[in-house]
């Protein structure tokens, strides 16, 4: 079997690559080794920055997130029992985010891609790569228990971080940057309300805490944990307990308890492989990169590996001309290092490290102080929060189809109006 971009891996990255090179006349086929239920159900974050809201509107996925996805103009910082509120609008000249799980991104995606898209294989097991400096780069996998080839003109890595793409880069080529951080998270999904009307990122002595929305119904709540913790020592008491601890603040109320419907210790890591590409195979999303989720940035930056080579396949397959694919790798570490300081900063600014002197922690206090006092601090955090920009010229980014709205705010008030109605 021929295709011009093999895709390894259907999480985000692959998906919405797919949907991208569809919209873009440009054939594609999907190879996923788990099954359709399994890649829906993996619980993973869920804040949109607009720039991945423009490229799900504009790959076809924007109609079920624009109606169920919350619009959300800042969040709230707890630390020493107090609340500080960060105003996106205000500190970014407009900027809001959306909160739309990603689970709910890939079904849309998926049921998309298998009704008008190329082939989308699950249960498809890539081995390996072969002649990725030639022409024609082959992928090896086996799927329904038999052996098979898909021959290619470029191959995309979107495999995540335990993939096989990578290893199509020599060894001696390749470099990796890593950090693994003293702590995980006990992440969990309750029936049970929001905390606030936004998000709640909470610094104490006792350690970090996060308060997310699934829906008005429906709670995603994290607590620091020790790393080899076992969900085992955590009933439900124990962590209603430890949330109303550490969240807890000047005038906040109770927690709305509710039935945990599940619970998963996530470890903390960086990662970053360079370069991003090697002759004709080019890697995306987590495949070449992970961040501590206390950004909210995995999601973002795979999309905007995406959108990137969505944007140069095009250029290729529309002028001939590879000069977007040949600075894909440079256009994209930029962004991603950027990412990688600003979730490295938000995970050391608002954890609680057991090497940590009593010295480090006073100085954890003071830069919290700092952003909840000084309008310059706050916008650092709020503009790296919302995202920047994608480092490419408006004209390579993906077409937002005429009558789409363009920016998060504007859905807002058609969000509120289809609720309300
Ligand atoms: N063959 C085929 N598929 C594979 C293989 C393989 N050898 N190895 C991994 N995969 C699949 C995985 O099953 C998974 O569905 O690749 C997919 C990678 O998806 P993700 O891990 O979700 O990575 P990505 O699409 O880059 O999305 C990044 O996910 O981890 C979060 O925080 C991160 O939100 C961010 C997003
Ligand atoms: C989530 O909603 O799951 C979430 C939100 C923000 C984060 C991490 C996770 O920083």
């Amino acid at each position: 079997m021929h295709t011009t971009v093999g895709i390894i891996g259907g999480g985000p990255a692959g998906l919405l690559l797919a949907r991208l090179l569809h919209r873009a006349g440009i054939d594609s086929v999907v190879l996923e080794s788990r099954d359709r239920a399994y890649v829906e159900q993996r619980q993973r974050a869920g804040i949109l920055e607009q720039t991945t809201v423009d490229a799900l509107r504009a790959a076809g996925a924007g109609e079920r997130m624009d109606r169920e996805g919350l619009v959300h103009h800042g969040v709230e910082l707890r630390f020493d029992g107090r609340s500080h509120r960060l105003d996106f609008p205000a500190l970014t000249g407009g900027r809001s985010v959306m909160v739309y799980a990603q689970t709910e991104v890939v079904k849309d995606l998926i049921a998309l891609q298998l009704r008008e898209g190329g082939p989308l294989l699950f249960g498809a097991e890539v081995a390996g790569v072969d002649g990725a400096d030639t022409d024609r780069p082959v992928i090896r996998y086996t799927h329904e228990g038999r052996e098979q080839t898909l021959t290619c003109d470029y191959v995309v890595g979107c495999d995540g971080f335990h993939g096989v793409a990578k290893r199509a880069i020599p060894e001696a080529e390749r470099r990796t940057f890593e950090r693994t951080y003293p702590y995980s998270w006990l992440g969990v999904l309750a029936d049970a309300p929001p905390v606030g009307d936004e998000l709640v990122y909470a610094h104490s002595d006792r350690g970090f805490a996060l308060a997310s929305v699934r829906s008005p119904t429906v709670s995603r709540l994290y607590l620091q944990v020790p790393n080899g913790t076992d969900v085992a020592d955590w009933p439900d008491e124990r962590i209603w307990d430890e949330l109303g601890l550490r969240l807890a603040s000047e005038g906040s109320g109770p927690l709305h308890r509710g039935p945990i419907t599940a619970k998963s210790v996530l470890p903390m890591r960086s990662h970053v492989t360079e370069p991003m590409r090697w002759g004709r195979v080019l890697l995306a999303g987590d495949a070449a990169h992970i961040v501590p989720p206390t950004g909210a940035k995995g999601l973002n930056l795979a999309a905007a590996d995406v959108i990137v080579l969505a944007a140069a396949l095009t250029e290729r397959y529309t002028t001939g001309s590879t000069t977007l694919l040949d600075t894909y790798s440079d256009t994209c570490l930029r962004r991603v290092w950027r990412a990688e300081h600003f979730s490295w900063f938000m995970t050391t600014t608002l954890h609680t490290d057991p090497g940590h002197t009593p010295f480090e922690r006073r100085l954890q206090i003071s830069q919290l102080e700092r952003i909840a006092t000084s309008t310059h601090a706050a916008a650092e955090l709020a503009e790296n929060y919302v995202g920047l920009p994608v480092g490419m010229s408006a004209a390579c980014r993906p077409r937002v189809t005429a009558g789409c709205r363009t920016d998060v705010s504007g859905t807002a008030a058609a969000a509120a109006n289809s609720m309300s109605s």
